[in-house]
């Protein structure tokens, strides 16, 4: 009986106690939703032949944010970092580091699309927020799309599509194909052969080889004997830069014309110098872009970093404007993420590309420019494809 008594009070005063807290937490200030700084897991590559462009990402990454105080919906930020080597063998693993281990709210990444279709997996599987800022796996936001992933580059075919419709109007009547065998160079080339054909041409062969090898010279030698009136390529980051430099020294650059989806020449520019002059490409950023939001974004990354943006940093730049948009939605608050998914998927985002805004899939719809390299630059030459936007291809939101 005693000990029920006793038990009794000590209920009671637990009681009076919580009623108490609860007076002062009515009367008080409204705590923080979520204290504590925002999660955000890095996943991209710092090593290997895509090491620059991962680099560059998140460079241009952590430069939105620090235009925006360094934080996202009033909330500090925390980075977490992993390289992922473009390996796809690696990103499941990879990603879940990120995800258990260190309890990112987000995850961003990354360049390679292999590595990418493995972390949207893991991303749909543990309802992670995930925003893409390069790989451009087509299926993404096509079949596979989902409600929790974004991206803020492009899709493979699109350059592809792109280059093919331009190279079809330029009269050119036989195409070579040549890429990395994956997700990203088949997408590519699928893309170009689509219009080219469409437009009256003939892909005469589809030439490939194991990413992310660059022994090229077999393949220049058969390009050389079968004597298309085009050569297209995907090639990016280091791969890119040999692959350049080699059609010029087996001389085809004077025969053949070689053009290609813009990763091509990218980021590359410096390290290809005359050798890559005159290329055509297609993209859909150019570095002479002319309007306001890419003149700042372009003087604020030189600044930070003493070295010209690319491509990959206005993606990586984007990734960290929509987040930006999604964050101040909910004022920082991840686990409203119905309000801050439909605030992202509305987003109007100031790119230095131009206007962007995003598909059903949440892919960007964006202009697809025609380039010519002149000097250093990427200099864009035409408009390829305006608003370029993916048909939903199985998508279902
Ligand atoms: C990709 O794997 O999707 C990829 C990689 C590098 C690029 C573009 C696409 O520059």
């Amino acid at each position: 009986m005693k000990q029920t008594l006793k038990h009794l009070r000590r209920v009671g005063a637990i009681t009076a106690a919580a009623a108490a807290a609860g007076l002062l937490l009515l009367s008080g200030p409204a705590p923080a939703q979520q204290p504590g700084k925002i999660k955000i897991g890095l996943m991209l590559p710092y090593t290997g032949t895509f090491a620059a462009l991962g680099t560059s990402i998140t460079n241009a990454f952590k430069l939105a944010i620090e235009e925006n105080g360094g934080k996202l919906g009033g909330r500090e930020i925390e980075y977490f970092t992993v390289d992922d080597e473009s390996d796809p063998a690696k990103a499941p693993e990879n990603a879940n580091k990120l995800i258990k281990r260190d309890q990112v709210d987000v995850l961003v990444g990354t360049v390679h699309s292999g590595v990418a279709l493995a972390m949207a997996k893991v991303a749909r599987d543990t309802n992670t927020l995930l925003v893409i800022p390069n790989a451009g796996a087509d299926e993404i936001t096509g079949p596979l799309c989902a409600a929790n992933v974004f991206r803020t580059s492009f899709s493979n075919s699109q350059m592809g599509i792109a280059m093919g419709k331009v190279m079809a109007e330029q009269k050119k009547k036989t195409a070579v194909t040549l890429t990395w065998k994956y997700a990203a160079g088949d997408e590519s080339v699928g893309g170009f052969k689509e219009t080219f054909e469409a437009g009256g041409g003939k892909v005469i062969k589809e030439l490939s080889l194991p990413f992310p090898q660059v022994e090229f010279q077999s393949y220049l030698t058969e390009i050389a004997a079968l004597k298309p009136d085009v050569v297209y390529v995907f090639f990016a980051g280091g791969g890119a830069v040999k692959f350049v430099k080699d059609y010029a020294a087996a001389g085809l650059n004077k025969t053949i014309p070689l053009v290609g989806a813009g990763f091509l020449t990218d980021g590359t520019l410096e390290a290809q110098g005359d050798t890559a002059q005159g290329l055509l490409t297609t993209l859909h950023y150019g570095d002479g872009l002319d309007n306001p939001k890419n003149k700042a974004f372009r003087a604020a990354f030189a600044k930070a970093y003493k070295v010209e943006p690319d491509v990959y940093a206005v993606q990586g730049y984007d990734a960290a404007q929509l987040l930006i948009v999604g964050m101040n939605a909910v004022k920082g608050d991840t686990t409203k993420r119905a309000e801050l998914v439909k605030a992202m998927e509305a987003a109007k985002l100031d790119s230095p590309r131009g206007p962007l805004a995003l598909n059903k899939g949440h892919n960007p719809i964006h202009n697809i420019y025609l380039r010519k390299v002149e000097g250093k630059e990427n200099k864009v030459v035409g408009i390829a494809v305006k608003d370029l936007t993916d048909p939903p291809r199985g998508c279902k939101l």
